[in-house]
């Protein structure tokens, strides 16, 4: 079997599960990072950061010979008739995304090339217009495709493997029914599209998850002050097929490394074309005032937040994945500190980071649960699991606020703690005063 060679630039979070996928597909495909130290580690089978169904993939695929990992880009995209180009789009200050990687990638991607045609394949999320631009900084015979990457932290391999569709953003026909066919063994239908569109379906696509997260936050709030229960409301607001049940989730807001920088990009792009989206400011101001309410519901729960020790459960954006980028636990963290509390906080991805205000991380929860109050920030299954009677033994005030809405109020009511959820309807603890939601 003939087996197309991919290159990979960039082996991050979507450029290695790429890789893996890609190998799993069949293909024998080249890993390149400027980052050394990166391409060591996974020259060894040790992924860049934790992943689940990462690891045996990638150890089997490195023994079998169908990935290899450089830090020579020439020798990377030698063969290759395709290059995926997968380094990061981060946010500058003002909302724009900072394309230096990708610039950076694609001279480097100029200097090298040799007569011999390709096809390069960009998944980095970029504003409308990026792949155009790019397209002309690249020589003639290689073919630019802007094909949008939907995986997400947690199931990345998983989700690369089943996606819902397989968007191609092309100027060639060609160059479209290459990629439509590297990828039909995934059997998701293909859309082929204009590059611009395509860019455009990937930003759309990220602001309207977002537009529902800070929806149901929106929701969850008015459940709190009209005292009903934000799940089930949400729940059946979700239950119309219209709609769907997905992203309907009170809790902190949206954190991670592509909402909030994705929608910020989209915002600026519309601002900048003369089109300004009150929608996407309106999703990002709620999603910034968002993190602001769990501090605010401990502030009410303990009177003053000065002096007070706080338990945090979770670090990371979400769990499933060890990312603090743009995690929203680290400004709540900020919070706390303004507010005169200190935290020690307990991941079970994360042993150790820097994190606002000095807070020091415990090597378990139970460890992180010697505090005043415990706020929950990551929804960690292993959180649900925790007997609420040895929480409430080393709880000093009994409060436990749950900023994801995962735990089972009533259970830790009956238990004796004081349960705060967002925007959850009213749990009698076993002294009968009630727990109530924001
Ligand atoms: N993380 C996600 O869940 C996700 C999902 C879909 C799309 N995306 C998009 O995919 C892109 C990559 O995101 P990520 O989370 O994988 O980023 P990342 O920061 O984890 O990885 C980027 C990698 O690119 C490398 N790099 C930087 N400059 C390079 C160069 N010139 N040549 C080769 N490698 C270079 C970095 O060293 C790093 O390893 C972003 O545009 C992001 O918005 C991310």
């Amino acid at each position: 079997m003939h087996r197309a060679k991919i290159a990979i630039l960039g082996t991050g979070y979507v450029g290695t599960a790429n890789a893996v996928g890609f190998a799993e597909l069949g293909y024998d495909v080249i890993g390149f990072d400027t980052d050394a130290r990166r391409i060591a580690g996974l020259r060894l089978g040790i992924p860049p950061y934790r992943e689940e169904g990462l690891g045996e993939p990638l150890a089997r695929h490195l023994r079998n010979g169908r990935l290899t990992f450089v830090t020579d880009l020439a020798a990377a995209v030698e063969d290759a008739a395709f290059i995926i180009i997968a380094v990061g789009t981060p946010s500058r200050p003002d909302g724009s995304a900072d394309l230096s990687h990708l610039d950076a990638a694609v001279e480097s991607l100029r200097q090298i090339a040799t007569d011999r045609p390709k096809i390069v394949v960009l998944r980095s999320t970029v504003p409308a217009g990026t792949s155009d631009r790019i397209a002309a900084q690249l020589p003639a015979h290689y073919q630019l495709l802007f094909c949008p990457e939907f995986l997400r932290e947690g199931s990345a391999v998983w989700d690369f493997l089943h996606p819902d569709s397989t968007i191609v953003g092309a100027e060639s026909d060609h160059a479209a029914g290459a990629y439509a066919g590297l990828v039909r063994s995934l059997n998701a239908p293909v859309m082929v599209t204009g590059r611009r569109d395509a860019e455009l379906i990937k930003g759309g696509a990220n602001a309207f998850l977002a537009l529902k997260i800070s929806f149901a936050n929106e929701i969850a709030n008015l459940c709190g002050t009209l005292n009903a229960d934000a799940l089930n409301v949400l729940q059946g607001i979700g239950a119309d097929r219209r709609i769907g049940e997905a992203y309907l989730e009170p809790g902190i807001g949206f954190g991670g490394p592509c909402f909030e920088k994705d929608v910020q990009s989209l915002e600026h792009v519309a601002r900048n074309s003369g089109s300004p989206s009150h929608l996407l400011q309106a999703t990002l101001r709620v999603n910034d005032a968002q993190p602001r309410k769990v501090v605010d519901i401990l502030e009410e729960e303990l009177g003053d937040l000065r002096g007070a020790h706080i338990g945090v459960w979770g670090l990371a954006f979400k769990a499933g994945t060890d990312d603090l980028r743009s995690s929203l636990a680290l400004r709540i963290l900020d919070d706390l500190h303004a507010r005169g509390a200190t935290a020690t906080a307990y991941d079970p991805a994360i042993e150790s980071a820097e994190l606002p205000g000095r807070t020091s991380i415990a090597r378990s929860a139970m460890e992180a649960a010697h505090a005043d109050a415990l706020l929950v920030l990551t929804e960690w299954p292993e959180f649900c699991d925790v007997d609420p009677s040895v929480l409430a033994a080393r709880l000093r005030r009994r409060i436990v606020v749950d900023g994801r809405n995962v735990l089972d109020g009533e259970r830790f009511a009956r238990c004796g703690l004081r349960y705060r959820g967002v925007g959850r309807s009213a749990v009698p603890d076993s002294d009968g005063a009630a727990a109530v939601g924001a």
